[in-house]
């Protein structure tokens, strides 16, 4: 592990350890290349990610990555992050005692306990653009609240100085199973393609 990626993942060890807030499932680090063009921030991981130390690989994951592949890219050529490093966790008793784990969506407090940390990762992965993924992310570096309103148009934050895509987090294509939903969603990941071959637009 480099220098860098080890300085990140112990501050994220340290808050994830003292955390005693809301239950939580493990945590994780941001995965890719340190400096890298392309930052892509998610939510929170949830269980698949914490098994395999990885944002973005379970079942959002297959579909972030078939978007990815389809504009010509890699998961190797891109830094992949998340707004929370935890995963926040919600615990359920049945009736017969049995215990359910599911995910939730994290707390703005929640939020907050990694803001240095996420502003850290951006100043060292010093990306051209910043890709948010649903509506977490984007509450945190746009004014906008909901991802309906701005998805696959680009904005430029003036704090970061950093240009900013807002998309659909890849989980809304599983509950959203409408052809013209899904025919949106590969309309933005051929603008974010647009985007990126064409460095004058941005
Ligand atoms: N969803 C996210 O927002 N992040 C992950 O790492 C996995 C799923």
């Amino acid at each position: 592990m480099k220098n860098t990626e080890k300085i990140l993942s112990e501050k994220i060890k340290n808050i994830c350890n003292n955390y005693k807030g809301s239950p939580t499932g493990g945590y994780i680090s941001g995965d890719g290349p340190i400096p890298c063009d392309i930052l892509f921030i998610g939510e929170a991981p949830g269980k698949t990610e914490v098994e395999q130390g990885k944002p973005f690989v379970g079942m959002a994951g297959k579909t972030f990555e078939k978007y990815l592949n389809l504009i010509n890219l890699e998961r190797k050529m891109v830094r992949i992050t998340n707004s929370c490093f935890f995963r926040p966790i919600k615990i359920k008793k049945g009736k017969n005692g049995r215990e359910t784990v599911s995910n939730r969506t994290p707390k703005i407090s929640e939020i907050k306990l990694f803001s240095d940390i996420l502003n850290e990762e951006i100043r060292l992965v010093n990306p051209k653009i910043i890709i948010t993924l649903g509506n977490t992310p984007l509450k945190i570096f746009t004014k906008f609240s909901s991802i309906g309103e701005c998805h696959g148009n680009i904005y430029f934050n003036k704090k970061l100085k950093k240009y900013i895509f807002p998309m659909y987090h890849p989980s809304a294509l599983t509950y959203n199973r409408n052809e013209n939903f899904k025919a949106m969603y590969k309309t933005d990941w051929i603008k974010l393609k647009d985007i990126l071959n064409n460095p004058r637009s941005f």
